[in-house]
């Protein structure tokens, strides 16, 4: 059907704004994948992403869902072998106040990683968000300032070092227009923040992996040039940065060249390349009475499916991994932020693998 549409000239953008309108009316579709199915060309066994992926797979995790609920616990067990604090091990949450740590939340997930034979990525030691009041309040001389960035920073390592292998050191320091963000930490301390953050995190803890990471590569050309031009200053200034995290927050609509070049452009760098925070919107421009479809299900598919064969092609010894952010559409980040209905991932809201799962192993074929 869609092909047919696009050879009499419908844009892939109209076939996909004409297959939303359509599902206002439609009925619910069973859209789920039975998750016993034995793919083809597989045998019997039954594949797993953590399995079948020639490279870390991961998923962003809330530590309430993963105490509480026995589907969502289970499912990151079986699927995934790298795992991202989704929020737990961010500043607010693990320095509420000047001499107060809390690592309850954040040690439940190293510890289930652990348990789990899981690689731990640590999320983030320098974001302009979610930082606690007293941060965002603190008065002190510059001197001050530069001593609660790297007590934080070596707090932190500190804590989680042997456990953690790698972090996302600062998150977000560039803007859309690809200056630097007028963040809390740039008024207070200058440029050169961004390079001390990281030279802090690796004096303590020197085996750490370092990343940039940041959103927006796949989309802006401005933005993805300033990000590579930070990274590679940093990287022959002697900085000590190992990678670059790609967030590919991005959606069904966004192009297949575009997708590619944010990962190819990267690995330019010869930095590590994770794809840091992956989820693709079916919904980007919350079309009012959106249901998701067999139809947007292959659509994502293939996006998936883009992104990994582009993934894939880039040097092995750069290929840091895969991490979705969320594990279900259902505790998506995306729905509750944007507040639309939206199905961004490759598990259903019954746990269940979705076309999008298909896409990705068909990715590395
Ligand atoms: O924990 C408090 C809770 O005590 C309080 O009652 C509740 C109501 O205000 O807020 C809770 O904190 C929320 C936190 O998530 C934990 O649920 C914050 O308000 C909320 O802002 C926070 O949102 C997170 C957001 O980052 C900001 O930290 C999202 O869950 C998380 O998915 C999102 O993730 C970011 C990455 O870190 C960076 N890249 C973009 C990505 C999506 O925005």
């Amino acid at each position: 059907m869609i092909a047919r549409l696009k050879k009499i000239g419908f844009t892939s953008k109209l076939i996909l704004s004409m297959s939303l309108l359509s599902i206002s009316c439609a009925k619910s579709e069973n859209t789920s994948i039975d998750p016993g199915l034995v793919w083809p060309n597989h045998g019997t066994e039954e594949i797993t992403l953590q399995k079948n992926m020639p490279f870390p797979m991961g998923a962003a995790l809330n530590v309430n869902l993963l105490k509480s609920n026995a589907n969502y616990r289970n499912l990151v067990i079986k699927e995934f072998n790298s795992v991202t604090a989704e929020n737990a091990m961010k500043f607010a949450a693990v320095h509420p106040a000047k001499d107060t740590y809390n690592w309850s939340d954040a040690d439940y997930l190293v510890d289930f990683a652990i348990a789990n034979g899981k690689r731990v990525h640590g999320h983030t030691l320098n974001w302009y968000q979610s930082l606690p009041d007293w941060v965002n309040n603190f008065q002190g001389s510059t001197a001050d300032w530069e001593n609660l960035l790297k007590t934080h920073i070596q707090t932190v390592l500190g804590h989680f070092k042997g456990k953690v292998v790698s972090w996302d050191v600062v998150n977000e320091a560039i803007d859309e227009n690809g200056t630097l963000r007028n963040t809390i930490w740039l008024q207070k301390l200058g440029p050169d923040y961004i390079g001390r953050a990281f030279q802090y995190a690796h004096e303590a803890d020197p085996s750490a992996l370092l990343f940039y990471n940041d959103y927006g590569h796949e989309y802006s050309v401005t933005k993805r040039t300033a990000i590579l031009k930070l990274v590679s200053d940093l990287k022959s200034k002697g900085i000590p940065i190992d990678g670059i995290g790609l967030q590919m927050h991005t959606r069904v609509t966004q192009s297949d060249a575009n997708l590619a070049s944010a990962i190819t452009t990267a690995a330019a760098t010869g930095l590590k390349v994770h794809i840091s925070e992956l989820d693709i919107s079916l919904n980007p421009d919350n079309v009012p009475g959106a249901s998701y479809t067999v139809a947007l299900g292959e659509q994502q598919a293939a996006k998936y499916k883009v992104i990994v064969k582009a993934y894939n092609s880039i040097p092995k010894n750069q290929q840091y991994g895969i991490t979705q952010w969320n594990v279900t559409d259902t505790d998506s980040w995306i729905p509750s932020f944007y507040k639309r209905a939206d199905w961004p991932l490759p598990f259903d809201a019954q746990y269940q693998r979705k076309a999008a799962y298909q896409g990705i192993l068909d990715g590395i074929k």
